[in-house]
């Protein structure tokens, strides 16, 4: 039987009930306001997150899961090799690879570093390659091979030397699979020194390697160098750009003067990485330029942009360009170009190559260890002795 409630009492727990709940939405509104706005936003951003996460998490997993399954198939396991063993071993091969002990040692993708391979006659480089592998492969696996063996020969460690001026191509292939292979273009040139200077593939040389003679003295700019210049200036004045020669010119006793000067102000260590030795500076050549003002600022302007866009469209190269301070020996020179002719500084230009790489000049160029002194030996020739890897 239901008990029955007195009328009064029933008023009075409804009452109370509703206090209750009254004292309920008091207190939940005073914790609501016991967090601060900054609180309330901090966990609307937590919770944001924790979304998030989850969501890039379930794709990334799928990626990961993606490339175990793909290294099961030798076809993309190239793909894996990021986050698989990296080691260098004799020879100079890389092995990237993979440990999978069901697979046993099986090479599977083989990728060269350099897309581009430049050597003098009778010099000798080798071309690195990656490889990607189950297991443990070293250059024993490998074999090589030239298109062209009167060009270029490559021994079995991939060594590759320069037999006489032209162009080949090294194909390297994995020994027990040769379905399993890659190819270098490369090119051999000639090197040959006349009146003290020297041209490679008959193009004239000044670094820090190379040096001119203190005799050589074109007198002024080439005639095809001003006449390339005058025509740049031209078009980029069309696009309200004002390209004018900052310095051109300089003979072996001007350099002289400004070398000495920068050694004087800064010590001849710093000024070795802006300012060439007489005798080691392009500008002699007659086919360099400097551009309107020879300082960083320069690289900051529009002039700046459009020169390095379009200067190799008349046949000029920034000599010493930012990424290549180790090969040049040089800091970056936005407003140095040397002419080249318009095939080569476009070539150059799509390798992403500097000249010292396009000519196949070694590549490192050798800090001098003594400052220049004038009648010495050391101001116009270069003994290996006498210098050090930078
Ligand atoms: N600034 C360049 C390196 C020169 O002196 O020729
Ligand atoms: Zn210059």
């Amino acid at each position: 039987m239901e008990e029955k409630i007195p009328e009064q009492q029933i008023e009075a727990t409804e009452e109370f009930a509703e206090e209750d709940n009254l004292e309920t939405v008091t207190e939940e509104i005073n914790l609501f306001h016991q967090f601060s706005k900054p609180g309330i936003v901090i966990i609307i951003i937590y919770i944001v997150l924790l979304i998030v996460g989850i969501a890039v998490r379930l794709p990334f997993s799928k990626v990961i899961h993606d490339a175990k399954e793909a290294g099961n198939n030798s076809s993309t396991i190239g793909e894996d090799s990021s986050s698989s063993i990296e080691a260098t071993i004799g020879n100079e091969v890389k092995i990237s690879g993979t440990s999978d002990e069901n697979k046993g040692n099986v090479i599977v993708a083989l990728n060269p570093e350099e897309t581009f391979l430049a050597v003098l006659e009778n010099e000798s480089r080798k071309i690195h390659i990656t490889m990607s592998t189950y297991g443990t492969a070293d250059n024993n696996d490998l074999q090589w091979e030239s298109s062209d063996t009167s060009i270029a020969t490559v021994s079995e460690t991939g060594e590759i030397t320069g037999v006489s001026a032209g162009k080949c191509t090294i194909k390297v292939s994995v020994k027990t699979d040769s379905t399993i292979s890659t190819e270098v273009p490369v090119v051999v040139r000639h090197l040959e020194e006349i009146d003290g200077c020297t041209y490679i593939d008959g193009i004239l040389v000044a670094n820090k390697v190379y040096s001119l003679s203190e005799s050589y003295d074109p007198g002024g700019l080439t005639d095809e160098t001003a006449e390339a210049f005058y025509q740049m200036t031209v078009d980029a004045s069309n696009e309200g750009l004002n390209l004018y020669v900052g310095s051109d010119y300089r003979s072996y006793s001007e350099q002289v003067e400004i070398y000495n000067d920068y050694c004087t102000s800064y010590g001849w260590e710093l000024a070795d990485t802006f300012s060439a030795r007489p005798g080691f500076s392009e500008h002699q050549t007659g086919m360099v330029i400097d551009c309107n003002t020879i300082d960083d600022a320069f690289g900051e302007t529009a002039e700046a942009e459009w020169l390095a866009l379009h200067c190799a469209e008349y046949g000029f190269i920034i000599s010493y360009p930012a990424d290549k301070v180790d090969i040049t020996g040089y800091q970056y020179e936005p407003w140095h170009i040397r002419y080249v002719g318009v095939d080569i500084a476009k070539e150059i230009n799509e390798l992403g190559l500097c000249l010292e790489e396009y000519l196949g000049i070694d590549l490192k160029y050798k800090k001098y260890e003594k400052p220049w002194e004038e009648d010495s030996e050391l101001s116009t020739t270069q003994s290996t002795d006498e210098y050090t890897e930078y």
